[in-house]
């Protein structure tokens, strides 16, 4: 993990390290039974270094903290790619492309059970181009013989919050999945285990 921070921190394979203030590594722990998938740093995330700490992360912080998870203890989050593109555009092809062996090999590393995509970007270069969000969100898909689950990105959540009913199911998936391949104990006040 050192030697891929310090990879990630002077890499110029693209042209957004000319105009980011600080990659991002991601965070939570490295033996994470959960790695969950975003797009790309925003203005926060780029001015402080860590991943998913402006609007989308603190809704993304109360739906794990409804699951009962923690970033220290459940998770490790990371994005498809290190560095804050300008406006927050969506990455382009060359930019994930360039920047995607980091995300594999930090997957290979923490050798999480689920992985959780947030939202069209992390599908699509995760799984494919021909992947839609919006039809295969909630379902559980195979990656290099690992779980993985689509959901919404939390900033499609803040645009239409009427998502949020759908992508709550979605994380009940997960919470049970977690119980089911990682310990039968886990419960949250939130989730009834009927
Ligand atoms: N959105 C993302 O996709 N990733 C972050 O780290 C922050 C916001
Ligand atoms: N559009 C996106 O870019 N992401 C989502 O999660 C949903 C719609």
């Amino acid at each position: 993990m050192e030697s891929l921070k310090n990879r990630i921190f002077n890499c110029t394979k693209c042209d957004l390290y000319k105009t980011r203030n600080n990659p991002i590594f991601g965070e939570g722990s490295y033996c994470a039974p959960i790695f969950i998938i975003g797009e790309a740093p925003g203005h926060e995330e780029d001015i402080v270094g860590r991943p998913f700490i402006g609007k989308s992360g603190q809704l993304l912080d109360k739906i794990l903290e409804a699951c009962n998870f923690t970033r220290n203890n459940h998770v490790f989050i990371s994005n498809i790619v290190r560095c804050r593109p300008p406006e927050n555009r969506v990455p382009t092809p060359h930019e994930a492309e360039a920047c995607m062996p980091y995300l594999l090999e930090q997957i290979e590393l923490v050798n999480p059970k689920i992985l959780v995509l947030l939202g069209a970007t992390a599908l699509k270069y995760m799984v494919g181009s021909n992947h839609r969000i919006t039809k295969e969100r909630g379902t559980w898909l195979e990656i290099n013989g690992r779980l993985a689950i689509p959901v919404y990105h939390p900033a499609a959540l803040l645009r239409d919050p009427s998502l949020k009913r759908d992508t709550w199911e979605d994380f009940k998936k997960i919470f049970f999945k977690y119980r089911e391949l990682v310990n039968p104990n886990h419960q949250s006040p939130h989730i009834g285990l009927y």
